[in-house]
């Protein structure tokens, strides 16, 4: 037995009748990154909020630390010197960057000595310089990119660890799910260093190429149990795929069909936002057109300008010869446009909400003004489109908060997707979702693409834009610096034009 280290046993945690974690027992050493992985729903964060002790564990486990058995539930979990990053990231939406910074360590403040705001906003520019964040400190959460929040939340939990000079444990709770391929590099690396300086890292993610890059070991949770554990250098996609899901997935991606030629019905011209500089490009019925950059650089706001979720500062966006930009909300979801935010906790759900409430939403507007909403007829209509979606478990009754965090990405797609719209705007579809519902929900693009809808993507995951695109544009400093299609469009590529590297891209 190591008396190092992070040592659970026997952790399990029920929530009513339902069983979260079994018997979960989970060594991590330090200098190790252990990947925690497995499917939506299979019991990750609950371990996470046991560690960090928002949950309180069922009776019967034991955490030890450093070789100490820590009395649970856990209360001020960086005293025993975990630090977690959640999957909702924990920062604070209408506090700034700088303030967000402090909340956590107490402003690095000794007990009676007032806090030097200078000395924050110097430490503060470090940080978000040792991550490679270029933001103004006095910015808001809300007004920051999902990639630019999740590394936020990464600068954050740095200096926490850099604040105590003890051996940390570093959770991680899907830190990448928001971020392109560069930056979740990156955080990776950034993982690894934590790690070699003597910590034990617990990594969460379902971006298995990451995962396998730097993982150590792996566990893998199915149904709340430890289904399958092995050594990093053994493992490989398919096989850990096979753990979570307990079945062979044939597949990873969908059969794309090509459109068949027709005239553009999207047209956009001059398109101007806060980072993208007067754009322009066409999208056929059933055509599915991919944005990627480097964070920053534009791609991801295209989607938020169309829909008019972001107000653009100039240029036009036709579709079906009537002006998009300047309408009202309302307007645009008329019109049969719709978008899936990349940032579910701020624009995609109403998370206090019941899950047939959220789904309702727009269902709603189909109904005549006078006509009573049917209570029936609504958690039917809900119900169905949970299972379309494999939102699990199909509860139209709880709240969408107690859904883990892919059930709740499902429940975004399936609250815009479920009404066929006719231009589908998204950010980030799968983030969060794992490897066997992933092939589900592309499916279910790629068909809405099939029947004619225009799909327009921005993602930082090169590999499933290469897969399920028929363009995929590049933007750099606002810029469509460059198109890739038919053989030239490749995950390799479009990284290459992404960091500006022409040499070897087709
Ligand atoms: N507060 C809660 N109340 C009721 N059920 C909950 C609560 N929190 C989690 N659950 C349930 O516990 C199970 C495990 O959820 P958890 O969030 O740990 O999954 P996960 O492995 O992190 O999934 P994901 O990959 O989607 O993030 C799910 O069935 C979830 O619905
Ligand atoms: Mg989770």
């Amino acid at each position: 037995m190591t008396t190092d280290g992070l040592q659970i046993t026997g952790l399990g945690k029920s929530f009513g009748g339902l069983r979260a974690l079994d018997n979960v027992d989970l060594t991590v050493k330090p200098g190790e990154v252990h990947a925690l992985l497995g499917q939506n729903g299979s019991g990750k964060s609950t371990l996470v909020k046991i560690m960090t002790g928002v949950y309180a564990p069922d009776p019967g486990a034991e955490m030890r630390l450093w070789g100490r058995k820590i009395n649970l539930p856990l209360t001020a979990p960086h005293h025993h010197g975990i630090a977690v990053i959640h999957q909702d990231l924990g920062l604070v939406e209408d506090m700034t960057v700088l303030e967000n910074l402090g909340v956590t360590s107490g402003y690095g403040a000794r007990a009676i000595a007032p806090i030097s705001f200078r000395r924050e906003r110097a430490t503060g520019r470090q940080l978000l310089k040792s991550v490679g964040l270029d933001i103004d400190l006095n910015k808001l959460i809300y007004e920051l990119s999902p990639a630019e929040r999740a590394t936020l939340a990464l600068a954050r939990a740095q200096r926490l660890l850099q604040e105590h000079s003890e051996h940390f444990v570093f959770v991680l709770d899907e830190p990448t799910a928001y971020l392109s391929a560069e930056d979740s590099r990156r955080v990776v690396a950034l993982m690894r260093d934590v790690a070699d300086a003597g910590s034990a890292v617990i990594f969460i993610s379902h971006r298995l190429q990451e995962v396998t890059a730097v993982a150590d070991q792996i566990t893998v949770l199915r149904d709340g149990k430890v289904a399958d554990r092995f050594a990093g250098d053994e493992a490989d996609q398919q096989r850990i795929i096979d753990a979570m899901l307990g079945r062979k997935l044939n597949a990873y991606y969908p059969n794309r069909t090509v459109p068949a030629p027709t005239a553009s019905v999207l047209k956009v011209r001059g398109l101007t936002g806060r980072r993208v500089l007067s754009v322009d490009f066409e999208v056929a019925p059933g055509e599915i057109v991919g944005f990627a950059g480097l964070v920053g650089m534009g791609h991801e706001e295209i989607p938020y300008l169309i829909a008019g979720a972001t107000p653009a500062c100039g240029g036009s966006a036709m579709f079906d010869g009537i002006e998009l930009l300047g309408q009202s909300a309302r307007a645009i979801i008329d019109r049969s446009v719709s978008l899936v935010p990349g940032n579910r906790q701020r624009d995609g759900v109403w998370t206090d909400a019941l899950a047939r409430e959220n789904l309702a939403l727009l269902e709603n507007r189909h109904q005549l003004a006078l006509a009573p909403l049917r209570l029936s007829q609504e958690r039917g209509s809900t119900l169905s489109a949970m299972q379309r979606f494999g939102v699990r478990p199909t509860e139209p009754d709880h709240r969408v908060g107690q859904f883990s965090g892919g059930n709740q990405q499902k429940i975004v797609l399936a609250k815009w997707m479920a009404d066929s719209p006719r231009v589908l705007l998204l950010d980030e579809p799968t983030q969060g979702i794992d490897a066997g519902a992933k092939f589900d929900v592309l499916n279910m693009i790629c068909d809405a693409a099939a029947k004619g809808t225009v799909v327009l993507v921005a993602s930082g995951d090169y590999e499933q834009l290469a897969n399920i695109c028929h363009r995929v544009f590049i933007v750099r400093y606002g810029q469509l610096s460059a198109v890739l299609e038919g053989e030239h469009l490749t995950s390799a590529n479009i990284a290459r034009h992404a960091q500006g590297d022409l040499r070897e891209a087709g």
